[in-house]
């Protein structure tokens, strides 16, 4: 019997991060204060600890994981690789697919990687609270985990249309200690703002951001978390890279493609970072980030500065946007429906580094079951743009008459997404066609922001 599955010692938990700001072609441009002014590291100390803010703003190449991190990341690190042979049977093609699955964390998903640290560098800065945001629930559920695991506390804003549709994630963030509410929320002004003009408001991340930031700013015990987005997040995520890479030299192959699915951009980030250090030093590797046509960021979105929640609360970030007011179509995808994107995958993706491509909930669904029913995992409805992307390029090598070996990474398992599937499987499924106008309305307020090396 051949082996399929490429499994790591404990011992080969990488021992440091992989900062790729120390190796961008071109510099990436700052942050800017919401008036427009440079950002010092000590405006964002209200809400952050001052060794993630270093880590933000880090140019060193490499950063050194905390032994205590290590030891946490252990409960499930490393992560196994897989070969897809089932599934490329199935496809018939004779491209060779692999993928490293991030599913098998407590929360079931790759998220844990950052809140694990984040939740470490909070208690040892004598943080007693971390707020927060989540779509689906994935990263409410692991920042919970975290400060139960650090002995902190944690209160959540979860999304309105996924707390209703995912009682259990909330019964997770309950079960390791968090406090859940759904946002938007009468706990906070910007909640109270969004219910008074729209009782029903289905929320969006960029509402929950708000909410999170403003409990955090306005409590001194209380610190502020992001699940994705920022620098250091998406460093932190760079363990699953850089396992991939030493699993694929066990599997004796080189991957041409990279793929991971793109909400605000980490489990990508996280995959792909370490790959494109090597595509700096000559090889070559094409990187493509998946996302959702419903949420359309990378692919039709405007490149320049907006603010990463709805309020205006936090710093402007140089990235891909859809305009902060934008509010995403309630697709099955929660992690996914977010207005912005990681400002480093922005830069890449404007740097012409990373492709791009959008997907519509349906094509990505029946690539997630047809995945489901030959390598037997349910992906987690996020994770099912990138097996769509997955099948896309194997299209295209059987078009060119070519064979690929492809890597992509499963961010999360599904089984807590039953009720997305239920919608799939009894044909309630619809894709949500974005108008243009749409678009144009959101965007018409990032006129007057800062453009990007302006
Ligand atoms: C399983 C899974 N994959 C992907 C994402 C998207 O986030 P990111 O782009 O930061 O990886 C999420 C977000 O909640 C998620 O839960």
């Amino acid at each position: 019997m051949t082996q399929h599955r490429y499994l790591l010692t404990e011992d080969r938990i990488p021992e440091r991060w992989y900062n790729i700001a120390a190796d961008l072609p071109t510099p990436m441009p700052p942050p800017l204060a919401p008036d427009g002014s440079p950002i010092s590291p000590d405006m964002l100390s209200a809400i952050f600890p001052m060794e993630l803010i270093m880590q933000e703003v880090s140019q060193d190449r490499f950063i050194p994981i905390p032994d205590p991190v290590r030891e946490m990341l252990a409960l499930w690190r490393p992560t196994p690789l897989y070969r897809a042979v089932n599934w490329e049977k199935a496809l018939g093609t004779n491209c060779r697919i692999f993928y490293k699955y991030e599913g098998v964390s407590p929360a079931g998903s790759h998220k844990p990687n950052t809140s694990v640290p984040q939740a470490y560098y909070n208690a040892q800065a004598g943080v007693k609270r971390l707020s927060t945001e989540t779509g689906a629930g994935q990263w409410g559920s692991s920042l919970s985990m975290a400060c139960q695991l650090f002995g902190i506390e944690c209160k959540v804003y979860m999304v309105r249309v996924s707390y209703d549709s995912k009682p259990y994630r909330r019964l997770m963030m309950e079960t390791w200690g968090g406090e859940c509410v759904a946002s938007p929320s009468m706990d906070t002004n910007s909640g109270r703002a969004i219910l008074e003009k729209d009782p029903n408001s289905t929320g969006s991340l960029g509402v929950a951001i708000s909410e999170a930031v403003e409990d955090a700013a306005t409590r001194d015990d209380t610190n502020y978390s992001l699940g994705s987005v920022l620098n250091h997040v998406l460093l932190h995520q760079t363990v699953i890279g850089q396992e991939a890479i030493e699993q694929m030299k066990m599997a004796g192959a080189e991957p041409d493609v990279v793929i991971g699915c793109a909400g605000g951009g980490s489990n990508f980030a996280g995959i792909s970072f370490p790959f494109l250090a090597e595509k700096f030093a000559g090889k070559e590797i094409r990187v493509l980030a998946a996302e959702p046509a419903a949420c359309p960021t990378l692919t039709r979105g405007h490149y320049g500065y907006d603010f990463g929640d709805v309020a205006g609360l936090t710093p402007l970030l140089p990235m891909h946007t859809l305009g902060h007011s934008f509010m995403p179509a309630a697709i099955h995808a929660g992690g996914l429906r977010y207005h912005g994107m990681a400002p480093l995958v922005s830069h890449l993706v404007n740097t012409g580094l990373v492709e791009a491509r959008a997907y519509h909930q349906g094509e990505c669904f029946a690539a997630a079951i047809n995945f489901s029913r030959t390598e037997g995992i349910i992906p987690a409805p996020e994770s099912s743009h990138a097996i769509r992307a997955v099948e896309q390029e194997v299209e295209q090598a059987r078009e060119e008459g070519v064979s690929r070996t492809i890597l992509f990474n499963l961010s999360g398992h599904g089984n807590f997404d039953m009720a997305a599937y239920e919608a799939y499987l009894s044909g309630q499924m619809t894709d949500y066609e974005l108008p243009q106008s749409e678009l144009d309305e959101a965007a018409a307020e990032l006129q007057g922001m800062p453009a990007v090396g302006g």
